[in-house]
């Protein structure tokens, strides 16, 4: 059981039964969520017979979960990557979410999905934060967006100013997901949910293993957060992290949408009137690394608070949570699994994959198709850039080695009641009490109670319990 988003509440899933994915396919994509939806409509668009699997059901990734802003003003995102890689990658880096951004806008447009045009704030409330906001400011200005600098955004609390980009959009992700689909289905897409892909093998054709059956294509696109295939090796080079969101009817609503440059982060943002609810008010954020923090439903608690003290006439109607990868070296990665492999992969977001994952969905469906996107190849896994990062990698493994060692000695000296062991690789699974699900510190896979999987990379129930 995980708490519903929002939009999953106000778009209740409708099950397609009787599907098999068993047959011959020119490309099986893995993943309903933006990713793998755009990329199916796509490839289906061109002509191809495209199958897409979903373990659960459309919508029940981070998709589904996310506030949906599509902004290339990203919190102090640019400068983070410019410190990192340069000018010339942050370009890359944004002509994917320009792309993104593009390609959703004039599909919500032409097929009726509700799209609100707000400026985007990043906002500062520390001096600590108004230095990030300002080189912020400065990289997002040589990068050529049309940034200014605010001493006073409209917000009913104090601030010590904030970037403002204004035309960015946000929108009901659950609303668009369901468009996509639909599209995709009347381009012939073969959609079967309740598949989770369980293997990949093979080449010419590739044979695709799920809970439901097996399928065979030429290409095979992993859109499933991060890859679930432990080949190339993802899961040990990106950091999962959660991060909760809460919905509130409230008199008072931004006009913008704001992210903080302070830690703990904060969103805001608003939403229209519809599905029997006035406007509402989005607050999210107070991340955290996937199965490191305990009790989980502390942040929510934390976030209601802020929500209370900013806007204290704020009536709550939803909370839930949702995970996303920030890979080693910052930059999303979409290409190869391996040099050269026909199968594809696309993820590691760092909270920005609605426009990430859909210009991300451009570049996979025109690799699958023969064609090349330049600007995509600065986010290939194995690039010069990805290379780069390798120390942070290390790092990454080398905190994943502390919790494995940290997991493995707590339950023995507690003693008593013993503990549940990941599926994936064997890390020690911590109680997150806010979704009441089992998640697990190494790479971010997560278990309902009953132990079946919830999100990757693991693709088996937890059967074991560690012995005391
Ligand atoms: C709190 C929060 C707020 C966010 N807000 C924003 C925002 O405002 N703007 C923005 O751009 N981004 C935002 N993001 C990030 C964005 O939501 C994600 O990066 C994006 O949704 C990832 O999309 P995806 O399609 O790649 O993955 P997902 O939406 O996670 O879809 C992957 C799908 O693959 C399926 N799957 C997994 N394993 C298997 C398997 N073995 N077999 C079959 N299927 C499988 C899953 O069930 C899932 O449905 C936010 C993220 C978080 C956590
Ligand atoms: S997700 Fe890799 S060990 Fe749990």
């Amino acid at each position: 059981m995980t708490l519903p988003s929002l939009w999953q509440v106000r778009h209740p899933h409708h099950p397609r039964p009787g599907r098999s994915p068993e047959g011959t396919w020119d490309t099986v994509v893995v993943g309903a969520g933006i990713t793998g939806a755009t990329t199916a409509l796509l490839l289906a668009r061109a002509g191809q017979r495209v199958l897409l699997l979903e373990a659960r059901e459309v919508g029940a990734g981070s998709t589904g979960r996310s506030t949906a802003k599509l902004s290339l003003l990203q919190g102090t995102r640019l400068s983070q990557l410019a410190r990192r890689h340069g000018p010339t990658v942050v370009g890359h880096y944004l002509d994917l979410h320009r792309e993104g951004q593009a390609w959703l806008t004039r599909f919500a447009d032409e097929h009726g999905v509700a799209v609100q045009r707000r400026p985007a704030y990043t906002f500062a409330a520390t001096g600590n934060g108004e230095a990030r906001a300002r080189a912020e400011l400065w990289v997002a200005q040589e990068a050529g967006l049309a940034v200014e600098w605010v001493d006073q955004p409209p917000l009913p609390f104090e601030s010590r100013g904030a970037v403002r980009l204004a035309d960015q959009a946000q929108l009901d992700p659950m609303e668009l997901l369901g468009a996509l689909i639909a599209q995709g289905e009347d381009h012939g897409v073969t959609l079967v949910e309740g598949a989770r892909v369980r293997k990949v093998r093979g080449d010419g054709p590739i044979q695709v293993e799920t809970t439901a059956g097996t399928a065979r294509a030429a290409h095979v696109v992993l859109a499933t957060n991060m890859p679930i295939l432990d080949r190339g090796g993802f899961f040990a080079r990106a950091k999962p992290s959660r991060s909760y969101a809460l919905a509130f009817r409230s008199p008072e609503l931004p006009d913008g949408m704001y992210l903080s440059a302070d830690t703990p982060t904060v969103s805001l943002r608003d939403t229209p009137a519809g599905h029997g609810e006035g406007a509402l008010l989005l607050i999210g954020g107070h991340g955290h690394g996937t199965g490191r923090s305990a009790p989980t439903s502390r942040h929510l608690d934390q976030l209601r608070r802020w929500t209370h003290e900013h806007y204290p006439a704020a009536e709550e109607v939803a909370a839930w949570s949702a995970q996303d990868f920030q890979t080693h070296h910052g930059l999303p990665y979409i290409g190869p699994l391996l040099p050269g492999s026909d199968i594809l992969v696309a993820g590691g977001y760092a909270k920005w994959g609605i426009t990430g994952g859909a210009g991300a969905a451009v570049a996979l469906a025109a690799r699958v198709l023969g064609g090349h996107v330049p600007w995509a190849d600065a986010l290939q896994p194995w690039s010069r850039q990805e290379l780069s990062g390798t120390p942070s990698a290390a790092l990454i493994n080398a905190e994943v080695g502390v919790e494995l060692v940290r997991g493995w000695v707590r339950p023995l000296r507690r003693g008593g009641q013993g503990r549940l062991v990941c599926s994936h690789l064997g890390g020690i699974l911590t109680w997150n009490d806010a979704e009441q699900s089992w998640d697990c510190p190494l790479h971010g896979s997560r278990f309902d109670p009953d132990g079946e999987v919830l999100e990757g990379p693991a693709v088996c129930p937890v059967r074991r319990r560690l012995p005391v």
